[in-house]
């Protein structure tokens, strides 16, 4: 099992999708340099004038926009949007991105699930090519509440309302970030998470903000995470190898592999993002009972 890797963006060849109508970078994920084995990372690049097909997905993609603005329509919801700012699709709604015309190029950073649920067996997509809208569950019977059986409460319960479009939030500006002291010194804010009323299979993004001249305890973390480097220069020793790092570059935490994160420069903060999936299945399979210490000196 791989338990560190680290990737510059220039290495990442951005391949156009005639399906998706939009180019396609992989960063990290199963058959690529990092080679994380639940979550992936990839860029996205959007034309002016340019939108993708209307698709749904049965994993979670979590985007955070590097450059531009655009807007996009999820579970029949629009949102607008600009740098900075972090999108969540939620699990099988449909959703396309659009750029309005005489605007500039977007670049987004989209995070997924999508190898866990591959493992599952339960990586399902659909695209219904370049149509306006699409109703959820439009062929799915929507239940009945004369049949009270277990089975007439689960189907209703299953289709209580389309996913993504009830009340959790699906975007979050950057404008509302608030930075608030963390642990080791660093300062972080959620962009995705349970806490701000996201509802994820577990997939969750934080940013994170690390002082000039300044070493994060070292750690491990039950579950991967994909760290990717926003603005800065500085280094991570990650199961005893060190990666020296600036803005672009991407890198993986395996699980329980002791890492530590530094900031190299003296002058400068620098900020990097990170995607985990700890509120995940992972929970479910009591993976969390692992009584290894957070913090401290093995590895
Ligand atoms: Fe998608």
């Amino acid at each position: 099992m791989t338990t560190a890797a680290a990737r510059r963006r220039g290495e990442v060849e951005i391949l156009r999708s005639p399906l998706r109508n939009l180019g396609i970078g992989m960063i990290a994920g199963p058959g690529t340099p990092v080679p994380a084995r639940t979550i992936d990372v990839r860029l996205l690049e959007l034309a002016a004038g340019e939108r993708t097909s209307t698709h749904r997905h049965t994993h979670d993609s979590v985007l955070v926009v590097l450059e531009g603005e655009g807007c996009s329509t999820i579970g029949g919801r629009r949102v607008r949007w600009s740098t900075g700012d972090a999108l969540h699709t939620p699990a099988w709604s449909w959703h396309f991105h659009e750029i309005e015309a005489g605007r500039s190029h977007a670049l987004l950073l989209g995070f997924s699930n999508a190898p866990l649920l591959r493992a599952l067996r339960l990586n399902w997509v659909q695209d219904a090519g370049m149509v306006e809208r699409r109703e959820e569950h439009a062929a799915m019977p929507a239940g009945r509440r004369d049949d009270p059986s277990a089975y007439g409460r689960e189907l209703l319960a299953a289709n209580a309302g389309p996913v993504g479009a009830g009340r959790a939030p699906v975007h979050t500006a950057s404008g509302d970030l608030e930075l608030r002291p963390g642990p080791g010194g660093a300062r972080t804010a959620l962009l995705v998470d349970s806490a701000l009323g996201y509802e994820t299979s577990g997939l969750a993004l934080e940013m994170i903000e690390l002082p000039p001249d300044h070493v994060l305890p070292r750690r491990r973390d039950v579950g991967e995470s994909c760290i990717h480097v926003v603005s800065g220069n500085g280094h991570s020793v990650i199961d005893g190898t060190r990666h020296d790092w600036s803005a672009g570059d991407t890198l993986l935490v395996g699980h329980l592999a002791w890492h530590e994160h530094g900031n190299d420069d003296q002058r400068s903060p620098a900020v990097v993002l990170r995607a985990h999936q700890g509120g995940s299945i992972l929970d479910i399979m009591g993976c969390l009972m692992d009584p290894a210490p957070a913090h401290g000196t093995g590895g």
